[in-house]
């Protein structure tokens, strides 16, 4: 009746952090080659026990097994932004027992940000008297602050290493340090002054990379964060750094004339060398966000691969060690579900799915080369993401899927064996009272156009294998005697969908629903005038898919026009019938999108000379936390035409109210309608 923990008794050849796990008839043993090893086979034990809900004891069983297991990377990291928010001792603590029990090793902690600085620095007190607190977040009106005092930090640092993680800390420099520059303004080039920023973004103002005060004062932080933190690696940023205030600086640009730099890209270069140096020689390494190879990469550095995968093969072929973190497969602040009811459905998606087949060894490199990718990491966030509630369900369950990415060989992943096993893992984090989405059991629609382009085939699925889906086609809502889904779909006309799924005996709560407009224009081409805005092309299905954009930006369905207008001219092929021309335009002021100032429709039977039919006005919105769709429709008479002209005028410029008044505004438009 014993459980035993077996050090340096595990004669395999095995990596440090591996164990083995018996449970037989003559005890519990868990044998490793070190204390990383024994603390992954408790965790592994824990797993096979039911967890108690509120401490109660109760008799439980444990299954006879045996387990032999290696984690696949070295580097197995999670992310967290307490720049933009700041979270409570107690929840980072919460976070960490929440990376342990999925076996992950390296906790990257970004603690500074353009929105607060949140490390007590001693040497230099404004730092967190001034930057660690903010008038307002994104307008709401509401003051917030929050820092981490050194003895915060010991205490997480305690917890952390009881956990077996290591903790990096991530200082931004030179960009992303607004906070920073508010309360020490003389670092920047223009001398401020600045006010911790309020809303989210990439700022011009960074560090002055011509003033040696820059360096005197990063160091002095730097020595403070190598005494508090003892973490090989030191996390110094490097990401999205804009050259405006450099390009203006004679400081700056006398630093690029005396160190015979080529360009402000080589000073961001040199920016980063010195100060690697400066670490190298206290004994620590530097971490950097890929940007770092821009203008030259320092020696030993390590890069975070976050553009995608580009940065991480293109440093690994430089023989430097590379941590992945792509965007598209790791940012966990990107939506999981249904864009309907995902709390934060800013930018992209990022199913369950997708994280758990990702493969952090590019197939790009040779084996030599893969040897230099020591690990992956996912990323979250927090611009989006107002409350730790909220964290945790960004979080969970996609690190249970990040923790196999990094434990299981890649020949060896199975999804349908993973989303079996999720069941009850999402049980255990019920139990431990962790908040993890259930997005898991959202329908979701394929749609494939006929071969004969009359419609679509539609196939639905969920993520987690369903026992049975019920759909509906006439806009009610469905329930379990609505029409049982068994093979796809064919709609040919306007329809509403809406299907529901059923697991174990139970509806999942969220209800799908997508609207197909099979309409007069269905699939006609749009001769758009204007260049639209790269990434905003709506070039899958254009302008006339039947699929309408949703509130979410990025959902490749909305065409962007920078400062232009949308002018489109439709040819409907022959003369045709038309009552209704309608089309959609999204509002979402913070991203720089407005509805157009006015939208115009002209008809004509030649396609050259025109005639105009309506015009209708909008007006600007002021309230800048607006995210809508802003619909126009025209509905008149009876009439003939071939040609159709839709002008939507862009505003052009953001309003005075807007945080970049003046700037160039964006004009999304999709699905024009005709009836
Ligand atoms: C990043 O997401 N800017 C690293
Ligand atoms: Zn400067």
């Amino acid at each position: 009746n014993s459980i035993v923990l077996q050090l340096d008794t595990f004669k395999s050849e095995v990596k440090e952090e591996s164990y083995q796990l018996n449970i037989s008839r003559n005890g519990i043993f868990i044998k490793a080659n070190s204390l990383n090893g024994l603390f992954y086979g408790v965790q592994s034990l824990l797993q096979l026990i039911e967890t108690p809900q509120n401490g109660k004891s109760y008799p439980f069983q444990i299954p006879f097994c045996e387990i032999i297991d290696s984690p696949t990377f070295s580097y197995r990291g999670m992310h967290l932004d307490t720049g933009r928010r700041f979270y409570s001792v107690d929840f980072i603590k919460k976070y960490l027992d929440i990376m342990a029990m999925h076996k992950l090793n390296t906790f990257h902690w970004h603690l500074t940000e353009d929105q607060g600085w949140r490390l007590e620095i001693k040497k230099y007190p404004k730092l967190t008297t001034i930057g660690a607190q903010r008038k307002q977040t994104s307008y709401d009106g509401k003051p917030s602050k929050g820092y981490y005092s050194q003895e915060d930090v010991k205490e997480i640092l305690t917890y952390a290493k009881s956990r077996y993680i290591t903790v990096i800390p991530e200082i931004e420099m030179p960009g992303h340090a607004v906070a920073a520059l508010a309360a020490y303004p003389e670092l920047s080039c223009t001398g401020g002054p600045f006010e911790v920023e309020t809303n989210w973004g990439v700022f011009k103002d960074v560090f002055c990379a011509g003033n040696e005060d820059t360096f005197h004062f990063l160091e002095g932080v730097l020595d403070e964060v190598i005494d508090l933190f003892p973490s090989e690696y030191i996390h110094i940023g490097g990401d999205e750094v804009p050259k405006d205030r450099w390009k203006k600086c004679a400081k700056c640009q006398l630093r690029i004339q005396q160190e015979n730099l080529k360009d402000e890209a080589e000073l961001q270069s040199y920016f980063i060398q010195r100060i690697q140096k400066y670490l190298n020689k206290k004994g620590r390494k530097i971490i950097g966000w890929d940007e770092i190879l821009e203008g030259g990469l320092a020696p030993n550095a390590t890069v975070m691969s976050w553009r995608g995968e580009e940065g991480g093969i293109a440093s690994a072929k430089l023989g430097h060690n590379v941590i992945m973190a792509p965007d598209t497969k790791l940012y966990f602040n990107y939506f999981q579900g249904d864009p309907n009811y995902e709390p934060h459905t800013i930018g992209k998606q990022l199913k369950l799915s997708t994280v758990y087949n990702y493969n952090p060894i590019p197939e790009a490199l040779s084996k030599d080369e893969q040897k230099f990718i020591i690990g992956a990491q996912a990323c979250l966030w927090t611009e989006r993401i107002p409350t730790p509630k909220e964290t945790e369900y960004m979080l969970l369950p996609r690190l249970s899927a990040l923790s196999e990415v990094l434990w299981t060989n890649p020949n060896k992943k199975d999804l349908n064996n993973f989303m079996s096993r999720l069941q009850v893992q999402m049980k255990r984090y019920q139990k431990l009272n962790y908040n993890n989405a259930n997005s898991v059991y959202d329908v979701f629609a394929n749609n494939k156009l006929l071969a004969n382009k009359s419609g679509y085939l539609v196939k639905l699925t969920t993520e987690m294998p369903n026992d049975s889906l019920h759909y509906t086609l006439d806009g009610s809502i469905p329930n379990q005697n609505s029409k049982k889904y068994n093979q796809p779909i064919l709609i040919h006309s306007n329809t509403t969908l809406k299907a529901i799924s059923y697991k174990n005996g139970k509806q999942h709560k969220r209800v799908f629903t997508k609207k197909y407009y099979i309409h007069k224009a269905f699939l006609k081409n749009v001769e758009v005038v204007n260049n639209y805005m790269k990434g905003y092309e709506a070039k899958h299905s254009g302008l006339t898919d039947g699929l309408t954009g949703s509130t979410s930006y990025g959902d490749g369905k909305w065409q962007g026009f920078l400062k232009d207008d949308f002018v489109g001219v439709l040819d409907l092929g022959k003369k045709t019938q038309i009552t209704k021309v309608a089309c959609n335009f999204l509002r979402f002021p913070e991203l720089y999108l407005f509805a157009p100032k006015w939208v115009k429709l002209y008809i004509s039977t030649d396609g050259m000379t025109y005639k105009e039919i309506d015009s209708q006005y909008f007006t600007t919105t002021t309230n800048p936390l607006a995210k809508e769709i802003v619909n126009y429709t025209y509905h008149g008479k009876s009439m003939y035409t071939r040609y159709l002209k839709i002008v939507a005028k862009n505003i052009g410029t953001n309003p005075s109210w807007h945080k970049t008044a003046g700037n160039q505004s964006r004009l999304f438009v999709d699905e024009v309608i005709v009836e």
